[in-house]
């Protein structure tokens, strides 16, 4: 037998580390983390909605099937970017307002926009951060979709990086790289005695010397890190996911390991799987429940402390215990919605997408042991274990729409 329970609003998993995801509206996290935590923060990325007037969507694979296949079947709304522009605004001037009390002063937050409102929230942060404390605005050139005729082809976005004061710390040098043939047509070429080559070029009297294979932090027009493919295996169908290459530049000279780093609009998580590959903590935030499976999926390993809204709904749940000697199996035999979308055909577990078991204490489910879908393993295991007679004996399950059930296994 097993209790569905709605009041659970965390999950905990396990480990070294403090990293989190909150479900909810960036500007009221932030309002609460702020009044925790202020001034913890070295980095924030941003990708906000960009005031587009779009609905998105997320493509979400069903069964191991589509996992294997890489092609989900199944379209979701993600969210929907239809602002008016006077509110748009008063809600990026809540986040931008939040995010300066979470910055230590060594940190930087970037901003990252189009075309649309880069100008209006370029002041906006103006006026929160200090029009001094402005350092760049990166422009992210790509080379992906289609050509326009009426008007030349949109192909970049802005990054407005701004410093929570004159002491912040940025370490370009972190990402600088070899840039072959920048230099070569207009400088002379020499050979040094190591047989090093190098270019020199006599500006104001001075005889400057750059080596070829010297790294050299890059500039504010990044043209070097690709927008991905329609094809691209990194995409995980949800829109406007940014490239993991675009948050590991920023999080490698902006950060060092074990500072961290925040995304209020973390949409698929991308920010998080960077700053945990590096060894950051995290913290991401967004409105949309999907997102939390997103990031448990892309943070694979790391402890994290999931907040996020129980859930309505009542799926049908047939699980089996078997005790052993010093733990005891739980099978997961069958797991189906009774709203599923229309049309969907669903076999056996193909609406889990992940599931745990774990104990809850006050609210809280903190996972003992979980099983997900992922790209190298899309088969679904249907069974774990916990210790023999764990008090609070609990189990979640995550369906393919994005929600979290969990269940009480004490009845
Ligand atoms: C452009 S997407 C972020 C994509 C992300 N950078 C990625 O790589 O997947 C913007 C995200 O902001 C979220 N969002 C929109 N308004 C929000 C709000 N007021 N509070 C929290 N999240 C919000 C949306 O759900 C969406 O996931």
């Amino acid at each position: 037998m097993a209790l569905l329970l709605k009041s659970v609003t965390a999950e905990i998993r396990p480990g070294v580390g403090s990293n989190s995801f909150y479900e909810g509206d960036a500007a009221r996290v932030l309002e609460r983390l702020a009044e925790m935590q202020a001034g913890s923060v070295q980095l924030i990325y941003m990708d906000p909605p960009f005031a587009t007037g779009q609905r998105f969507t997320a493509r979400v694979r069903v069964g191991a099937g589509e996992w294997k296949s890489g092609q989900g079947s199944l379209t979701l709304p993600s969210y929907s970017d239809t602002l008016p522009p006077d509110e748009y605004l008063a809600m990026m001037r809540s986040v931008l307002w939040g995010c300066k009390r979470l910055l230590k002063p060594e940190g930087l937050i970037f901003i990252h926009l189009d075309q649309r409102m880069q100008a209006q929230v370029k002041l906006l942060a103006d006026e929160i951060f200090g029009e001094k404390n402005f350092l760049n605005e990166i422009v992210w050139v790509y080379d992906t979709g289609g050509r326009s005729k009426r008007f030349f082809s949109r192909k970049h976005d802005i990054i407005l990086l701004y410093a929570a004061s004159e002491s912040y710390d940025l370490h370009t040098e972190d990402v600088a790289a070899v840039r072959e043939g920048e230099r070569k047509s207009h400088m002379k070429k020499c050979v040094d005695e190591d047989g090093r080559v190098y270019r020199t070029i006599r500006s104001a009297g001075k005889v400057y010397r750059y080596y070829d294979d010297e790294p050299v932090p890059p500039s504010d027009v990044w043209t070097d890190v690709s927008q991905m493919q329609q094809k691209d295996p990194q995409r995980l169908g949800y829109d406007t996911q940014k490239p993991l290459a675009l948050l590991e530049r920023i999080i490698r000279c902006a950060s060092r390991p074990g500072d961290t780093v925040l995304d209020p609009f973390c949409g698929s998580g991308t920010t998080l799987e960077a700053a945990w590959r590096l060894g950051r903590s995290f913290i991401g935030i967004d409105q949309n429940p999907m997102c939390a499976e997103y990031v448990r999926r892309r943070t694979g390993g790391a402890s994290c402390a999931f907040y996020c809204t129980p859930c309505a709904g009542e799926p049908v749940l047939e699980i089996e215990r078997v005790p052993g000697i010093t733990d005891e199996l739980v099978y997961l035999n069958r797991f189906s919605l009774t709203d599923a979308p229309e049309g969907l055909t669903l076999n056996k577990l193909d609406a889990v997408d992940s599931w745990a078991l774990g104990t809850v204490t006050d609210g809280q489910f903190f996972t003992l042991s979980e099983e997900g879908r992922s790209f190298k393993k899309p088969e679904l295991s249907a069974v774990l274990c916990a210790p023999l007679d764990t008090p609070d004996l609990a189990l979640r399950v995550s369906d393919i729409l994005g929600r979290r059930f969990f269940y009480s296994l004490q009845v």
